[in-house]
């Protein structure tokens, strides 16, 4: 719904209207048409009540008192600073104002920060601002159209779109400069909040916040990449030349999933412990400022008696880089004439459950996003952790998500109550003590099928390699041995023909039955063994598990570790199989004996094994399978397909929403 009163007049006696879109769920924005301010936001916290989560006045005065502040303001045509107030287009130079020592900032006094706009525009749930700037406004050439489109949807985002056309090549780098506060502004300091900005890279600035050069990495203080409380990130200021340069956060990011095709990628997000709230904001600019409130005067009066000081709020500004217009590192906010420049700015808020990742590294070492998760939760992602570190870790979350980190019963015993839920970044659940978890009443997820295809893929990598001898062959004729044999053909090792040789699989879930298919895409015959009979393909048949180690020249194990499968494959088992037999292990280590597997490989009685899993992982320098003859053995990659991995991230994320709204989704508890 959107309702509109009258807030205050200028000294001109203009009126200044107050527009309050308030959504389904009882929460609200306000903009004023001066400034295109925001005024207040009003979301629910854990509890549901409602919170004010920026800064903002009751009055028009001491906006306009506090104008170098840009409180909630529309600031532009060119936001944050442009180094000696000039720039040239097309080699043209254009002076503006000095409105920040030597340098311009945010558009110069009395621009649109200052002005009033005019509604083109109103819906149920939006409120459209337009100004007209005129050509040399403020010094900037051509005669340009802006508006802002603030929308506030049923789910508590606020979409600011700016739209901007001018008659001329012109700077067109708009931003909102609201000062947020995840605890609600009236608590005084910002540092009681958790940061996280989405950038590898910022710009490094002289102490009159002036970039210095290009990008840099982040490090020290400005490295946030991680959930950080900021009064952590502020302690570093004696020893960080970063936060000293800016006297405090005052830096712009380059945001790290920026594609410039218009794509909106998370670009920062913050968050309150007291309230549960957090603010996600995402963009299609390139850059976004991160100001810390640092100039915000001590003392400073606010809406309903509340009292603000340095530091008491944050802005996320999203925008082209600092210094832009005379930086040819930096992307251009350089608009053409006619064209129609539009930038999307959303500030989505919720109050998500904290799920602690423990090991997410193998997962996703940096080339996929953990994007799904960030949609659901507060995800605190670790590379890896030690098991002494998992209960200092996992504090206060909860959920916890882990692929190998072991949760034994004694760190279980100990789990805080609020955490409810261990999703698994896994298809097998033999990383986590299941009784421990059931005894306490937490759930469990794991995911089922996600590596199908690519677990099915390296069974026959193996069998392929083992019968083909591809590598060994490439080798030899790498060595020189083509070029000097006598034949047109030669061979190093017998090859076997797929066709007709006889494969037993055992295990018989989505693996084993897609390995099944392959193996009847190549006309093996193949021997099923699993614990309930199941329903085979033409040429496959079901056997007691001897028969199928007697009879098959491949076997491929496809079934989960438990202790009745533990060394599944001993001396006994392996007695039974053909001389020269082939075994393929893709599903976990201790499914073999390995001393026993390795005796067999080296004396002959197996003809080769492939393996992706061993015993243990990494493992040690004397595991009898690495120096086995015949035995290819790959670092437990079965599941490492990107693709396999995205689809992984994505469900783990579904897993966990299933469970906080109530649903049961690949539960194994
Ligand atoms: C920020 C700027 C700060 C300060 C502030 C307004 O965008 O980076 O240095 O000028 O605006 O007080």
């Amino acid at each position: 719904m959107l309702s509109k009163k009258i807030f205050d007049y200028t000294k001109e006696g203009r009126t200044v209207t107050c527009y309050r879109i308030t959504n389904k769920t009882g929460a609200s924005v306000e903009v004023l048409d001066y400034g295109g301010i925001i005024r207040s936001v009003l979301v629910p916290d854990r509890e549901g009540k409602m919170t004010d989560v920026v800064i903002g006045f009751d009055r028009l005065s001491p906006y306009i008192k506090n104008r170098d502040a840009y409180y909630g303001a529309f600031v532009g045509r060119f936001a944050n600073r442009i180094a000696g107030a000039r720039f040239s287009i097309d080699g043209v130079d254009y002076e503006v104002e000095k409105n920040n020592g030597e340098n311009h900032l945010h558009g110069g006094n009395g621009s649109f920060s200052e002005r009033i706009g005019k509604v083109t525009d109103e819906s149920d749930n939006s409120v459209t601002l337009t100004w007209e700037s005129p050509d040399m406004d403020q010094g900037y050439p051509g005669a340009l159209t802006v508006s802002v489109r603030y929308e506030f949807d049923d789910k508590n985002n606020l979409t600011l779109k700016y739209t901007g056309t001018a008659d001329k090549r012109t700077l067109f780098s708009p931003t909102n400069h609201s000062y947020f506060n995840m605890n609600g502004p009236s608590r005084g300091f910002i540092g009681d909040n958790e940061i996280k900005i989405h950038a590898n890279k910022f710009v490094p600035v002289d102490g009159d916040c002036i970039p210095t050069g290009s990008f840099a990495t982040v490090k020290g203080a400005l490295d946030m990449r991680r959930w950080t409380l900021l009064s952590d990130v502020f302690k570093k200021e004696d020893s960080d030349v970063n936060l000293q340069a800016g006297s405090g956060i005052d830096h712009s990011f380059a945001i790290k999933g920026y594609t410039g095709d218009g794509d909106i990628v998370r670009a920062a997000e913050l968050y309150g412990a007291n309230t549960g709230i957090r603010m996600s904001v995402c963009t299609n600019l390139p850059g976004i400022q991160v100001y810390s409130g640092n100039f915000i005067k001590d003392g400073l009066k606010g809406k309903l008696g509340q009292i603000y000081g340095r530091r008491s709020a944050i802005c996320f500004e999203t925008q082209y880089h600092p210094d832009s217009p005379n930086r040819s590192a930096f992307q251009s906010p350089v608009i053409e004439p006619g064209e129609k420049a539009v930038y999307t700015t959303v500030y989505s808020f919720d109050t998500p459950p904290k799920a602690v990742v423990l090991d997410g590294y193998t997962t996703n070492s940096g080339d996929i996003s953990w994007e799904p998760l960030y949609k659901v939760c507060r995800a605190v992602i670790y590379d890896r952790t030690t098991p002494k570190d998992i209960l200092k870790r996992v504090k206060g979350a909860d959920a916890i998500i882990t692929n190998k980190a072991v949760l034994t019963a004694d760190i279980i015993k100990e789990l805080d109550e609020k955490c409810r839920y261990v999703g698994l970044l896994s298809t097998g659940a033999n990383a986590v003590d299941i009784e421990a978890l059931r005894e306490k009443g937490i759930a469990l997820t794991n995911v089922p099928g996600y590596s199908t295809e690519d677990v099915a893929q390296l069974t026959f990598a193996f069998i392929l390699e083992l019968c083909q001898k591809v590598a060994l062959h490439d080798d030899a004729v790498k060595r020189g041995e083509w070029t000097g044999s006598d034949d047109f053909s030669f061979t190093v090792s017998p090859i076997t023909e797929l066709a007709g040789t006889t494969l037993g699989i055992i295990g018989y879930g989505a693996i084993g039955s897609r390995v099944c298919e392959i193996a009847r895409a190549f006309h093996m015959k193949v021997l099923v063994h699993s614990r309930s009979e199941k329903i085979l393909p033409e040429g496959a048949r079901f056997v007691t598990k001897n028969e199928l180690l007697k009879k098959s020249d491949i076997i491929t194990l496809h079934l989960p570790l438990s202790e009745e499968t533990q060394h599944l494959i001993d001396a006994d088992a392996i007695s039974m199989m053909k001389d020269g037999a082939i075994l393929i292990n893709t599903a976990r280590g201790p499914l073999l004996d390995e001393q026993a597997v390795a005796d067999a490989l080296n004396s002959g009685k197996l003809g080769g094994a492939g393996v992706d899993v061993l015993d243990k992982e990494p493992p040690s320098a004397g595991d009898p399978l690495l120096s086995a003859k015949n035995c290819l053995i790959t670092p437990h990659i079965a599941w490492a397909a990107q693709a396999a991995r995205i689809r992984l991230i994505e469900a783990v994320a579904k897993n966990l929403t299933a469970f906080f709204a109530g649903r049961k989704l690949n539960r194994l508890d």
